[in-house]
C-alpha cells in the first residue's frame, strides 16, 4: 500500500461511519482520524472561552484566535491544547452548537489544512462530511454512507444512555435532523456524495458485515 494511501468515509451522524472507519484503520494497518472530532473540539473551546453561549457567537474572537488551538490525536483520544477532551465533545451542547461552527469558512480552511498534512504522508481513513468531495478529492477510496434519521437516532441513543442517562430519544433524534439540515444546506462544503463515491445502505449491514463488504471491494479493487 503507498505511503498516502486515503479511504474517504462521509455521510451524516449515526451513520455508522467511525465504527467503519476504525475497523477498516486497524485490519489495514492505518491511521484513523475522525475529523468531526476536530470541528467538536473548535466548538468546545470557544465554549470554554464564553465565546460561544446561549446568546450566541462570537465569530470574529473564534476566528482571530484560531492559532491557539491546538488539536492532536493520541490512540483515537482528541487532545485539545494537551488536555484530554474526548468525553466532553460529545456533550449535548457541543452537539448542538457544532454545526454553527463547521459552516464558518475560516474555520473549514483551518481544519482542511490540518487533515490534509495528517494525511499527506501516511495511509490514513477519515471519516466526515466532506473528505471525499473538498479534503481529498483524489481519494483512492471513497465511501458514502446513509441511513433512515430515526434508526440513526436510535443508534446514537443506544450508544449514550449509558453515560449520559438525562438525554432522551427525542432529543437526540432532533439534534440530528437539525444537524442533517444545517450540514447538507451550508454554502461552504456541504454534505454531499461525492460523484465517485460508493454510497451503502447503512440499514442493511451489521457492523462486521459491512467492514467484510467493504474490505472484499478494496480487495477487489487494489490486487
Ligand atoms: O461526525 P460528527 O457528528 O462528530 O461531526 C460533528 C459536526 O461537525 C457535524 O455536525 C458536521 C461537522 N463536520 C463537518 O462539517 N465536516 C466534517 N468533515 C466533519 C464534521
Amino acid at each position: 500500500m503507498k505511503k498516502s494511501f486515503i479511504i474517504a468515509i462521509d455521510g451524516a451522524s449515526s451513520t455508522g461511519k467511525s465504527t467503519l472507519a476504525k475497523a477498516l484503520a486497524s485490519s489495514l494497518n492505518m491511521v484513523y482520524v475522525d475529523s468531526g472530532a476536530m470541528y467538536r473540539g473548535v466548538t468546545l473551546y470557544a465554549q470554554q472561552q464564553q465565546w460561544l453561549t446561549e446568546a450566541g457567537l462570537d465569530k470574529e474572537k473564534l476566528i482571530s484566535h484560531l492559532d491557539d488551538i491546538h488539536l492532536t490525536f493520541t490512540n483515537n483520544k482528541l487532545f485539545l491544547n494537551g488536555a484530554d477532551v474526548s468525553s466532553e465533545i460529545r456533550s449535548m451542547a457541543v452537539s448542538n452548537a457544532v454545526s454553527i461552527v463547521a459552516s464558518i469558512s475560516e474555520i473549514r480552511a483551518f481544519l482542511v489544512a490540518q487533515q490534509r498534512i495528517i494525511g499527506a504522508t501516511q495511509a490514513v481513513v477519515m471519516d466526515g462530511r466532506d473528505i471525499g468531495t473538498v479534503v481529498f478529492p483524489d481519494a483512492d477510496l471513497k465511501l458514502f454512507l446513509f441511513a433512515d434519521d430515526q434508526v440513526r437516532a436510535q443508534r446514537r441513543f443506544n450508544e449514550i444512555k449509558e453515560q449520559d442517562t438525562e438525554v432522551t430519544l427525542n432529543q437526540i433524534h432532533q439534534n440530528i435532523k437539525q444537524r442533517d439540515y444545517l450540514d447538507s444546506t451550508r454554502a461552504d462544503s456541504p454534505l454531499i456524495q461525492a460523484p465517485d463515491a460508493i454510497a451503502l445502505d447503512a440499514t442493511q449491514f451489521t457492523a462486521e458485515s459491512m467492514l467484510n463488504h467493504v474490505l472484499e471491494l478494496i480487495s477487489k479493487r487494489f490486487s
